[in-house]
């Protein structure tokens, strides 16, 4: 526990209980990763080898990551850049790791910008389903309805703004108030839907060839690129690598348990992911449809599943629903770290600093919806703008970013620090942490980034 002398207190007050962190945490770690992503790109990258791999870098090298980014936050109670520029001054004398802190401010904007138009979409899937539009409806009009509403770059802006409104409004008034209420319902409701429509899938989808392909793997089919996403999704979907976790972690109470926290957030985490897997490919593979789609996988296989449902309106809507409700909490932990850090070094007045942020976001958002249509051939070095901001940040932001702030725990901090800070009821845990964030973490991040070059 911390002793008296590095207690600080965080402007922005504290969780009101441990319970309470954890569902904000897990609030902003389950998201459109877990439920769009995790599925498109496992499909992408051939199945089971993939999966192994992720598995293994989310509690090999996220997990710990978690582990640091939230005993640093509390340590420094300050927002993601200043608490790492004033304990790299308390512990090494050495302001330069504001820097790090900043990258991920960077990272904050550029993935806010294109994951607000993915839970736009989610938003307008909301009112088909609601419409009645999706009932009954067939592989071929699922896939020609997503790609009309990404094909109108309007439509799509008109959903991005939409979400990007709902998000602003709540960090404006202050992530507390509100969000966790809303998660503590939210996310329990998520599950009970998930399960649902696993049983769906597993008695109307073709559940034996799912589970090959998620569980079996194939390592033939997983590249030096795989194995780099696997990584990036790790730190994408644990929300790590960039201090968003930092800056919740700096309104946690100095008794809560950080390891104990971390597994669950973890855990749960993971859980939601697999499960949206088990619901996704039997759907695919039943309707002969491609599991390397793409970003448009769930948008075209949950509507078929639904539409053939009995009560698949209502639960069809429920689901969407959801997908953005997930997207939300996870949006408004996106946009805390760079409205705390632009607010405390302003002075700025947070609903002022939120409605700024927010609409440089918004904007940047625009050349994501573009990449769908009007600036579809426009080639970047990782493809489309959309893509390329999704590589940039998830590939090598976070990684990066991840690898700094293992180093800064486990070689910056002396170990009375960390130790300060860490539940004495888990010493042998405690003990495995500081060796991965010591060796393990930056060792494997460094080999999977020259894998991916092709150097080694
Ligand atoms: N973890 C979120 C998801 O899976 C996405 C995300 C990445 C995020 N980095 C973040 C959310 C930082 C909040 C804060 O959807």
């Amino acid at each position: 526990m911390a002793s008296s002398e590095t207690q600080r207190h965080s402007l922005h007050g504290q969780w009101s209980s441990r319970l309470a962190f954890i569902l904000a945490l897990s609030g902003s770690a389950v998201g459109l990763g877990n439920i769009w992503k995790f599925p498109y790109i496992a499909g992408v990258n051939g199945g089971g080898a993939f999966v192994l791999v992720y598995l293994v870098c989310v509690f090999g090298i996220g997990l710990p990551i978690m582990i640091s980014e939230i005993l640093i936050g509390r340590r420094g109670r300050r927002n993601p850049v200043s608490t790492m520029a004033f304990l790299g001054e308390e512990e090494a004398g050495n302001k330069h790791w504001g820097l790090v802190g900043l990258l991920g401010v960077m990272a904050s904007f550029l993935i806010l910008s294109y994951y607000s138009v993915v839970a736009g979409w989610a938003v307008a899937y909301i009112f088909e389903a609601g419409s009645g539009a999706l009932i009954k409806i067939d592989a071929q009009s699922a896939v020609r309805k997503f790609e009309s509403l990404t094909g109108s770059w309007v439509i799509s802006g008109l959903w991005h703004t939409f979400f990007m409104i709902l998000t602003i409004f709540v960090v404006a008034r202050g992530v507390k108030l509100g969000l966790e209420r809303a998660v503590r319902i939210l996310m329990p409701a998520l599950v009970a839907l998930l399960f649902l429509l696993l049983g769906y899938s597993m008695i109307e989808g073709n559940f034996a060839e799912a589970f090959v392909f998620m569980f079996a793997p194939k390592f033939s089919e997983l590249t030096a690129e795989g194995v780099l996403s696997a990584l990036g999704h790790a730190f994408f979907t644990l929300s790590v690598g960039m201090g968003a976790v930092m800056a919740y972690g700096a309104y946690l109470s100095n008794e809560a348990s950080i390891i104990k926290t971390s597994i669950a957030v973890v855990t749960i985490d993971t859980a939601i992911a697999i499960l949206a897997g088990l619901v996704i490919f039997p759907i695919v593979f039943a309707h002969g449809l491609d599991p390397a789609e793409g970003p448009g996988l769930i948008f075209q296989t949950i509507p078929i599943a639904f539409g053939q449902l009995p009560g698949g309106r209502i639960v069809s809507t429920m689901f969407f629903l959801l997908l953005a409700f997930a997207a939300w909490t996870s949006g408004i932990a996106l946009m805390e770290s760079p409205v705390a850090w632009l607010m405390e070094t302003t002075g700025l007045e947070r609903w002022k600093t939120a409605i700024f942020v927010g609409i440089a976001i918004w904007l940047i958002g625009f050349l994501s919806v573009l990449s769908f249509n009007k600036f579809s051939d426009v080639e970047l070095l990782w493809g489309t703008f959309f893509q390329s901001f999704d590589y940039l940040t998830a590939n090598i932001m976070l990684p990066l970013g991840g690898l700094a702030i293992a180093i800064f725990t486990g070689w910056t901090m002396c170990a009375n620090s960390t130790s300060d800070e860490v539940d004495p009821s888990v010493g042998r845990i405690y003990r495995m942490w500081r060796v991965s964030v010591k060796f393990i973490v930056p060792v494997a991040v460094f080999l999977i980034f020259l894998n991916a070059v092709g150097i080694i």
